[in-house]
């Protein structure tokens, strides 16, 4: 097993428009994390992965960009960014960028040329067609195709109607890719988490899709399309490769199987993915807002599956909630009656699996979904597309809300919250998006102050993990597979051998003893006990050499 540093490295994500504004606007900016850099020193994370900062309309909060050279103005200057960077790297932390190369926005100057004329040298920067080719849907609802006015065609948008996607069988346009990486890979960035990465090469015959499975859809036409390999592999030759620098690919579509072409160490591509296994389990055959249940076993084989397939060849990316996701605590664990004891037995799994973990934005002081009251109150252009569908065909509005109550992607995006004065501290005027009002109870300040919070066990956790390397590198060898009620697992090396049992229960689990067989007991969310029986959401890391 090759070592690197991005195998020992935590990541923390940012979502600036959510993490903490410093001039009252009510958005998150630069400054904000300026000010915040010492407590995530702190609480000590390595590498900060921070969500699109650039020039955009916000269709879809940055992930739709109109200049990749400048910075939003709301979030602050190109001085803030470099100021920013410094005081990351002066902490000795590393910075990850996105990058959102699928698409671009639809007021980016190269889209509003292109669309002027069929002779502009832009127009072959898009994927333009006479008439509508096929029944592609977009990812976030209605046709996959715009009919554009001014270009007096149809263009394919595979996310909103405001994000066209780039022609990347354009020679040009991957430069234009490969300069703009460059620019901030110049900057001192240490790499990029690469946004809906294997949707770049497409199926140029665009075939008509079955849409009584839209996963399917997503794996087998959206993504991993003919031409991907060889794309990330010029970008590997022309720009990564130049770098002390890491990348992590957001491997959405991805299937096991197909993960070592992608991360694999003798492909030249990308350092590790992040795959959708888990954050799809809930989604029933019409997407994510056909919920359905599922078992804690397949939870597991996801994991051990995915493990299986990358051995030691390649690198994943281990997370259980990002900004399109949500909350992992009221998603996995029980927000209700055991957050605490839940949230630190999601941390021991995030900072034990093999990969690189990732830590989303106020998961470490138990932050929780959200549910408004009315869909007035959300801003995701996902769920306001939903809203928009369900009223134009009539369907029950309040269904939707109990949907986007469990699914929606706000649920994450509510702003940290830091105290409990107005809005959780987060802002001194009207934030962008009301905040959690269970920010008297859950906030920074009270959990930094209690000794025994979901805080302070994150901080143990990664400094423990730092002393333990087996939990990088050792194997991952699930235990009790069929099991409904634990999640069990060893990490093993020259090093050492332990044993991890998580209770992902309501109930205590009783026949703990066979298991253990007398281990010893190093690390637990609970009060530190030899008891032969694991409280409701209790979770163990054992010694058993
Ligand atoms: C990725 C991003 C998501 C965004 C989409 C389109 O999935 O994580 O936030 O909406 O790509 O860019």
């Amino acid at each position: 097993m090759q070592k690197n540093w991005w195998k020992e490295s935590v990541i923390y994500q940012i979502y600036p428009r959510s993490f903490k504004d410093s001039n009252g606007d009510g958005v998150g900016d630069l400054r904000g994390i300026i000010e915040q850099l010492d407590y995530l020193k702190d609480l000590g994370v390595d590498i900060i992965w921070l969500s699109p900062i650039y020039q955009s309309p916000n269709d879809d909060n940055g992930y739709d960009i109109s200049d990749y050279y400048q910075v939003l103005p709301a979030f602050g200057t190109m001085d803030d960014f470099d100021e920013m960077l410094a005081e990351i790297h002066k902490r000795g932390m590393r910075l990850l960028m996105d990058l959102v190369v699928n698409h671009t926005s639809d007021e980016h100057h190269w889209f509003q040329e292109a669309r002027k004329s069929k002779d502009s040298p832009y127009r072959d920067y898009y994927i333009f067609k006479p008439e509508l080719p096929n029944n592609w849907q977009s990812l976030f609802g209605g046709s996959a195709w715009k009919y554009d006015e001014v270009a007096g065609e149809y263009f394919l948008h595979l996310f909103t109607t405001k994000q066209p996607d780039l022609n990347w069988e354009n020679p040009k346009v991957r430069q234009e890719v490969y300069q703009l990486m460059r620019f901030w890979l110049d900057k001192g960035v240490d790499g990029f988490r690469m946004d809906v990465i294997p949707m770049i090469s497409k199926y140029l015959d665009f075939p008509d899709a079955d849409f009584s499975d839209f996963n399917k859809v997503i794996e087998t036409l959206y993504c991993n399309g003919p031409r991907v390999h060889e794309f990330l592999q010029e970008m590997q030759e022309e720009v990564l490769q130049h770098y002390d620098i890491m990348t992590v690919g957001e491997g959405v579509g991805i299937r096991p199987e197909q993960a070592n072409l992608y991360v694999g160490n003798d492909r030249k591509e990308l350092n590790m993915i992040f795959h959708f296994g888990h954050m799809f389990i809930d989604h029933g055959p019409g997407g994510k807002f056909d919920i359905v249940d599922f078992k804690l076993s397949d939870f597991k084989r996801i994991f051990t599956d995915w493990d299986k397939a990358i051995g030691d060849l390649g690198w994943l990316n281990i997370y259980l909630d990002n900004h399109d996701f949500p909350r992992m605590i009221s998603r996995f664990g029980n927000d209700q009656n055991y957050r605490e004891e839940s949230g630190k037995l999601l941390a021991m799994l995030i900072l034990t699996l093999r990969g690189t973990p990732c830590i989303y934005q106020g998961s470490e002081i138990g932050m929780t979904n959200v549910k408004f009251d009315s869909l007035d109150d959300y801003r995701d252009v996902e769920t306001l597309n939903a809203y928009r569908d369900y009223q134009s065909q009539g369907k029950d509005l309040n269904e939707l809300l109990q949907i986007v109550h469990v699914q929606g992607r706000d649920n994450v995006r509510t702003p940290i919250q830091w105290d409990n004065s107005a809005h959780g501290g987060f802002t001194k005027g009207e934030p962008w998006i009301k905040s959690n009002p269970n920010y008297q109870e859950i906030n920074v300040e009270k959990s930094k102050a209690k000794p025994d919070s979901i805080w302070h066990f994150y901080q143990d956790l990664l400094a423990w993990r730092k002393k333990h390397s087996t939990f990088v590198y050792g194997t991952y060898i699930p235990v009790e597979e069929d099991n409904e009620q634990i999640f069990a697992y060893e990490r093993q090396d020259a090093q050492g051998s332990y044993l991890v049992i998580l209770n992902f229960s309501d109930q205590a689990y009783t026949p703990l003893g066979q298991l253990t067989n007398g281990a010893k007991v190093l690390m637990s969310n609970y009060p530190f006990s030899e008891d032969p029986i694991l409280k409701p959401w209790e979770g163990r890391i054992y010694q058993i050499d």
